[in-house]
């Protein structure tokens, strides 16, 4: 028999997510807040395909600033803090070591925001670097974005080092992956020597990657952590999570030239990013195939459990992207699709349908345990969901058809461009009134989170899934 755990050895969930409280809270709530200006963002660039002559007299309101800077309030915003923000409260909880060096983590977040903010201001008033996915100024936002994420990333990685459990759980491997792989690949992309073509490549290989290497693999990380835990039984396979992650790894990595079918790079290096694209069908299938059958059995909880609601469809909209992005990789389906909106739409399933709703759900399950209080309202989580859902589903039906009637009118030589355009046109329309639904979806959820943060702390005894049980701390293993 194994004696008891010294005291000075037991930890409860409590003590793990003490110090990540404060740099958690203020990812999420400034994460939301850019959800909020990126949607709004949004709608203004989506509205000026229904009305082109609508508000063309101010630069800054111009399609091409308010484009770039809804991606990047949505993607550097949005999406990475609320990545953020899950990094710092999961990664204890699953090392069994309180965040290291939380103030750090803090400040690093706070900087994070100081920089999107500089960033999407320089991006309206004109100021950009010009490449997709890299617009913001190199020479201020960039080395910003350096500093804070450096911040944050060295107290995770801090943690995992310095951390207590003998297993690193898949979630782990993923989440410090990303640590260690976003630094190298945003450095990468913004070395200012690459011109040309090369420079499109590497813009494609940074943009490319930080997909998959950044949101995909938080994204995963969090599924493979809240599927099991809201379910409470085990994953279905650890072999099947060794394969996935290191095939990601693997051929992600080689994809990124993609992007550019058609353009004028060596035919080997397309050719290469084809095969590959077609070769992500082994992890695509091995994360489906895992989360799957854990599931199995337990649908019926996806009606009570608002964050296993949100992360399935999140989870079952990464299989749907990546199947659609295969599709989308062979040059035969490229050549018509590439100049249409069916690329905005593979997008937003994508960042929206899958990474989006994987935040979500973290956010619902993470927020009643750093306040001590559960959400106050389930009928706003209700409206959420269902007006994220409609609202992705119309947005992504109607520009994947219009994209497809305007990719067929663009490859005939008889049909004059205008018509190409006119094809569209109703979708578009469409996707303008999805945005509109996605952005009240987006108001609901600020607005409820507002509500449980002004609420008073839970006096007397904590919430029953607040688990005051101890964590035993196995004896230190190679990771401490
Ligand atoms: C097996 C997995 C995937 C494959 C093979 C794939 C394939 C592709 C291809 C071929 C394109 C280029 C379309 C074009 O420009 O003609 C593309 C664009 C894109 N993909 Fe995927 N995709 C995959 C997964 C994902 C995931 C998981 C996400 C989101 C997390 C995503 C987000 C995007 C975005 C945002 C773009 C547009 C980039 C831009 O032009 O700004 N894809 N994908
Ligand atoms: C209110 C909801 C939203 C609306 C109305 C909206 C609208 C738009 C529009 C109009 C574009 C430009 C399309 C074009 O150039 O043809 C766009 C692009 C983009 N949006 Fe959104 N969006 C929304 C939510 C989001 C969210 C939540 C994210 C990320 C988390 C996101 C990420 C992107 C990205 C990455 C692109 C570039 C896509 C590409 O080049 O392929 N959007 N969006």
């Amino acid at each position: 028999m194994t004696a008891p755990a010294a005291s000075t050895d037991v930890v409860t969930l409590r003590d793990l997510d003490e110090p990540g409280r404060v740099p958690a809270l203020v990812a999420f709530v400034s994460a939301v807040a850019w959800l909020l200006v990126g949607s709004l963002l949004g709608l203004v660039a989506s509205l000026k395909f229904n009305f082109p002559d609508w508000w063309t007299g101010w630069a800054p309101a111009t399609f091409g600033r308010v484009r770039a800077a809804h991606l990047n309030a949505m993607i550097y915003g949005w999406a990475s803090l609320a990545m953020l923000g899950i990094s710092v409260w999961l990664v204890p909880r699953l090392v069994h070591a309180p965040l290291r060096w939380p103030r750090v983590a803090t400040g690093g977040i706070v900087f994070w925001n100081g920089a999107i903010l500089v960033g999407v201001l320089a991006l309206l008033a004109g100021w950009t670097d010009g490449l997709e996915w890299l617009e913001f100024p190199r020479s201020v936002v960039d080395p910003m974005l350096i500093v804070a994420g450096g911040m944050v990333g060295v107290t995770l990685l801090g943690t995992v080092l310095g951390g207590r459990a003998r297993h690193l759980y898949v979630s782990v491997w993923y989440v410090a992956a990303a640590f260690v792989w976003f630094p190298i690949i945003f450095v990468t992309g913004n070395l200012p020597v690459f011109r040309g073509v090369e420079s499109a490549a590497v813009n494609w290989f940074y943009a490319h990657n930080a997909l998959g290497f950044w949101l995909t693999a938080i994204g995963l990380g969090a599924v493979y952590y809240f599927i099991p835990k809201v379910l409470g039984r085990p994953i279905y396979s650890y072999q099947l999570s060794l394969l996935g992650f290191w095939t990601l790894a693997f051929f992600y990595a080689l994809n990124g030239m993609h992007h550019l079918i058609g353009g004028p790079l060596p035919t080997w290096m397309i050719t290469t990013s084809i095969v590959a694209s077609v070769l992500m069908v082994i992890p695509v299938a091995a994360v489906a195939v895992n989360h799957h059958m854990s599931m199995v059995g337990r649908f019926a909880s996806l009606r009570y459990s608002p964050t296993l609601r949100f992360v399935v469809l999140g989870a079952v909209a990464y299989t749907a992207v990546s199947l659609q992005g295969i599709f989308t990789a062979f040059r035969e389906v490229n050549r018509i699709t590439h100049f249409t909106h069916w690329t905005i739409a593979h997008s937003h399933v994508g960042v929206y349908a899958f990474v989006t709703f994987v935040m979500f759900g973290s956010v619902y399950y993470v927020i009643p345990r750093l306040v001590g209080r559960d959400w106050p309202d389930g009928r706003l989580i209700a409206w959420h969901f269902w007006l994220a859902l409609g609202g992705i589903g119309a947005f992504v039906l109607a520009l994947n058809l219009g994209g497809v009637l305007q990719g067929l009118a663009l490859m005939d030589p008889q049909v004059p461009f205008q018509a190409s355009v006119e094809a569209a046109a109703p979708w578009l329309a469409v996707r303008s009134l999805a945005g509109v639904v996605l952005t009240a979806a987006h108001l609901v959820f600020a607005w409820h989170l507002w509500k449980v943060l002004r609420r008073a702390p839970t006096v007397g005894p904590l919430p029953p899934w607040h688990d005051p049980r101890p964590v035993v701390v196995p004896p230190p293993g190679p990771w401490s």
